[in-house]
């Protein structure tokens, strides 16, 4: 195996995907000949106009979604379905159990994965413990903040182990300081875990704190446009989202995504979901 080849760690060649292609009324091409290298240990962002195929690219990676055409190979093995060994995901809904707690909640996740019933326990802890929340492992949902629930999704990923993590908008229900704070905590963990994380976000500014490359979309049918990388280390401070490079690296960002964004609208005939740091260029970052 080669060099580049042992740093990837998932490897996306040429994937289109299309939704409904039997019907020819409901069929949507949503992938281009789409083709990614995710380096081992990077967190890299995927940013693009609402409905250009980011989350059908993370599907894709994660085994969810057959793409139509082209291959994707985790390490050395081509993906063929869910690799829980491998991958986790995080959603913006996590569907944590409302009636179980928090320990409980993980426990099943784990079990669901096939973990070992022996290693579940301390699994758990030591997840709970990497986001903050092991005070909290008795609580039930409901009784957390939005912010603590979605920390306890990405403890219930954690506890798989694997080296991968999916993050489709995990943060995207929550208020811009939650997601400051919990951008901030990822950036912690990416430093001591060296995970490998690819991560969809609608927000330019979380994409350039937490990312080590953003690769942007294009319009659907969507297809990478651009990759800029984000020459900084984890973890990040909140400093660094006060920075003129910070803020350079952003308005490079929304120059890339701007046409994308306006072809995406008069496709759809209608505004998409605004960007929020559209109309906030100079503001904080979310
Ligand atoms: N299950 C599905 N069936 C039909 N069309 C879908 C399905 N999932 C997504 N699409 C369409 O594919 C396109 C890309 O969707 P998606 O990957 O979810 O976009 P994004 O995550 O970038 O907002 C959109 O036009 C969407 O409506
Ligand atoms: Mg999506």
């Amino acid at each position: 195996m080669t060099q580049a080849a042992t740093n990837t760690a998932i490897s996306v060649r040429n994937v289109s995907h299309s939704f409904g292609e039997a019907d020819e009324a409901r069929h949507v091409k949503a992938l281009l000949d789409t083709s990614l290298d995710v380096t081992r240990g990077e967190l890299l962002c995927l940013i693009g106009p609402s409905g250009c195929g980011k989350s059908t690219l993370l599907n894709v990676m994660g085994g969810l979604i057959a793409p139509t055409t082209g291959t994707v190979m985790v390490g050395d093995k081509p993906v063929h379905g869910p690799m829980p060994n491998d991958i986790a995901f995080i959603f913006q809904e996590n569907a944590l159990f409302p009636w179980s707690t928090i320990h409980e909640n993980m426990i099943l996740g784990m079990s669901f994965q096939g973990v070992p019933k022996a290693e579940r326990a301390d699994r758990a802890q030591r997840a709970l413990e990497a986001v903050g929340l092991d005070e909290f492992a008795g609580h039930y949902p409901s009784q957390l903040s939005g912010g603590m629930r979605q920390r306890a999704a990405l403890a219930r990923a954690l506890s798989l182990e694997t080296n991968i993590l999916l993050m489709d908008e995990p943060f995207g229900a929550l208020d811009e300081q939650t997601r400051m704070v919990l951008g901030e905590d990822l950036s912690v963990l990416l430093s001591r875990s060296k995970k490998t994380i690819v991560f969809v976000t609608h927000s330019l500014g979380e994409a350039v704190f937490l990312a080590d490359r953003v690769a942007v979309f294009s319009a659907r049918p969507g297809t990478i446009k651009e990759i800029i990388t984000v020459d900084e280390p984890h973890p990040r401070k909140s400093a660094f989202m006060t920075s003129a490079r910070f803020h350079q690296q952003r308005d490079q960002l929304y120059d890339l995504l701007h046409d994308e964004i306006r072809k995406s609208m008069a496709q759809s005939g209608k505004p998409k979901r605004a960007y929020e740091d559209q109309s906030s260029r100079a503001g904080p970052a979310a």
